[in-house]
């Protein structure tokens, strides 16, 4: 047996008893003629100790272990001299009989410690050491819990798992896909998919009325801290069913995830929001309501006091900060530069100081009597100390979504994004569809599939483009502290009213028919009303333990260039296999 216990197990119960453990040399030490070895596993950190009167070869043996040896230890647990109360088994220590080294190793890149001293490449390239790291141990603990109580939740509720193919045609999620040739059809490729989105919606059509999977989803699209090229969705589909029954369990689903894996209890329903007071409110569709600080329109407040730059904005909106009437003009400049960055897009930052004698101070003195910017202060419910930012433009969503990402940045900045409170919500009542000026057509805000809201029927059948933008669909977003976490929508399961979807989309029969006629066709055999949603289930983990990047929750991800620098992959595949598969590389890079 290589061993009795695991490393992380002992405690002061088990003083007296003899013991085997196996795992890794975190480090030794030597003190007095004693050596001290933190032996490591996936449980714990144990000490072990070799007494300075311990035999000869045992002595031999311990000063020769490095750091990650893979080591078996016999002896017997004694309570520790000095405990450490920070460690679950800091209270004993093994005092050792026999080592036995099972394996040696290199000495290793970094420290494999809770704060290693590696930078992020090196620990990407030795992905398998750093993976030793507790705090990587813990995140990978994590996911798994939540798997397993998403399976339980869905199971006790009668979904059933069921996978889909990973090589199949282009699916309708609006990113690039990844694909891969076919050696047997020459010229002809797969996609990998972007998600299950058709299949799951098949499944209906078979009479499988409850479906989930927990599902590699592949995504060829520029990456961030909550982006991978392959993550992981918990895909779900239900016939039978409206909105609310969708939305009632999966709420469902995540409150049971919050209180059995990390103790927290979260409102019963949860909120809903639409999505047009999510833009007006927050300036995003996925808002972080754990704090206020919300926009307010301005634009007749504004007007007619000769200040042309607001004078011509269509639209005129408004953030109140807490304490701001304290900011320095340095402040007040290096954030003026800040939203002038491309990636805000802003012109400017118009302030107004509600100073805490009574006065006020703003960047446009010239053009607003005191009341007047008093006034404006009232309108966006701000406090004395308070500082206001205004922001305006022709185009209100975009102005919008400038201060709301103004607003992000000073919830950051003012500690308002506590990552240990939680504020899940609902986005309902999207726009059905998008108008690109760039194209000159709609696009699908969700996907092709998602139906029109049943009140906004008449509105789908005008020819008229206002009336198509105000369509509003029958989908649904789960937004967690900022972030959105999931998304779905009720389908169209009436063949007249998808025809109509590609029609307003412009997306002609003959291609209708090549991209999406397996469907068309399946629909005409009996499709059940349904709908479902999917959530990111990697940003589930890394939110659940109030983090923003996702990599640390996949055990092998890839980098921001997409590359996993650990297999070196992407790499070139030789010539014969690229003839097998008729390509040929047009020019070497
Ligand atoms: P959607 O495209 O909104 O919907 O995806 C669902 C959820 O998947 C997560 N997600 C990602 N996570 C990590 N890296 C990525 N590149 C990435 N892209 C998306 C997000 C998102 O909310 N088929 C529909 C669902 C449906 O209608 O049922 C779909 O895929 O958390």
């Amino acid at each position: 047996m290589y061993r009795t216990h695991t490393c992380g197990e002992l405690r002061i119960g088990n003083a007296g008893q003899k013991v085997t453990l196996a795992g890794w040399v975190q480090r030794t030490r030597k003190l007095g003629g004693m050596t001290f070895i933190d032996l490591r596993d996936r449980y714990g950190i144990t000490q072990l100790v070799v007494e300075a009167d311990a035999e000869a070869s045992l002595l031999g043996t311990a000063t020769s272990l490095g750091r990650e040896y893979v080591i078996q230890a016999i002896g017997t647990v004694v309570e520790r001299q000095s405990k450490n109360s920070k460690m679950p088994t800091g209270d004993i220590e093994i005092k050792l009989d026999k080592i036995n080294i099972l394996n040696k190793s290199m000495t290793p890149p970094f420290t494999i410690e809770d704060e290693s001293d590696g930078g992020e490449d090196i620990r990407a390239k030795y992905r398998y050491l750093d993976l030793r790291r507790n705090p990587l141990q813990k995140a990978l603990a994590l996911r798994h819990r939540l798997a397993h109580e998403v399976r339980n939740y869905l199971d006790a509720h009668d979904f059933m798992e069921i996978e889909t193919p990973y090589l199949i045609k282009s699916t309708p999620e609006g990113a690039r896909d990844f694909v891969v040739p076919s050696r047997m059809n020459p010229g002809e490729f797969y996609a990998l998919p972007q998600s299950p989105q058709t299949f799951k919606q098949l499944l209906m059509v078979a009479g499988y009325d409850r479906y989930f999977q927990i599902v590699r989803c592949f995504r060829d699209e520029d990456l961030r801290a909550d982006r991978q090229p392959e993550f992981t969705q918990i895909d779900c589909e239900m016939s039978f069913v409206e909105q609310d029954d969708v939305l009632n369990m999966f709420e469902g689903m995540m409150r049971t995830l919050f209180k059995n894996v990390i103790g927290v209890d979260v409102p019963n329903p949860l909120p809903r929001m639409s999505w047009f007071d999510a833009m007006d409110n927050y300036g995003s569709d996925k808002p972080d309501v754990r704090f206020g600080m919300t926009i307010h329109e301005i634009t007749d407040k504004v007007k007619g006091k000769g200040f042309s730059i607001l004078d011509e904005a269509k639209y005129v909106g408004a953030i109140a900060v807490p304490g701001g009437a304290e900011y320095t003009r340095k402040q007040i400049d290096e954030l003026t530069e800040w939203v002038k960055r491309p990636q805000v897009g802003a012109k400017g930052l118009i302030y107004i100081k509600l100073n805490a004698d009574g006065s006020v101070k703003s960047s446009v003195d010239k053009f607003y009597a005191p009341e007047d910017l008093k006034a404006i202060g009232e309108a966006v419910e701000a406090k004395t100390g308070d500082i206001i930012f205004i922001m305006s433009g022709n185009e209100k969503r975009k102005v919008q979504t400038m201060l709301g990402v103004l607003r992000i940045e000073m919830g950051n900045r003012l500690g308002l994004r506590d990552p240990k409170v939680f504020a899940p919500l609902w986005i309902v009542d999207f726009p059905l569809l998008e108008w690109s000026d760039e194209d000159n057509r709609f696009y699908a805000m969700h996907h092709p599939f998602t139906a029109p809201k049943p009140e906004h029927m008449d509105l789908f059948y005008s020819n008229k483009k206002e009336d198509l933008e105000r369509v509003c669909a029958n989908a649904y977003d789960f937004v967690l502290n900022g972030t959105e976490l999931g998304g779905g929508s009720i389908r169209i399961h009436d063949s007249e009213v998808q025809k109509r979807m590609f029609e307003v989309l412009g997306i002609g029969p003959e291609e209708a028919e090549y991209k999406f006629g397996f469907i068309i066709h399946a629909f005409q055999y009996g499709a059940p009303p349904h709908g479902g949603l999917a959530f990111g289930f990697d940003r589930v983990c890394a939110l659940f333990a109030g983090k923003d990047t996702i990599r640390d929750f996949i055990a092998f991800p890839k980098n921001n260039m997409g590359c996993d620098v650990m297999i070196d992959s992407p790499s070139r595949i030789d010539k014969v296999q690229l003839d097998e598969l008729h390509i040929d590389i047009r020019k070497e890079q």
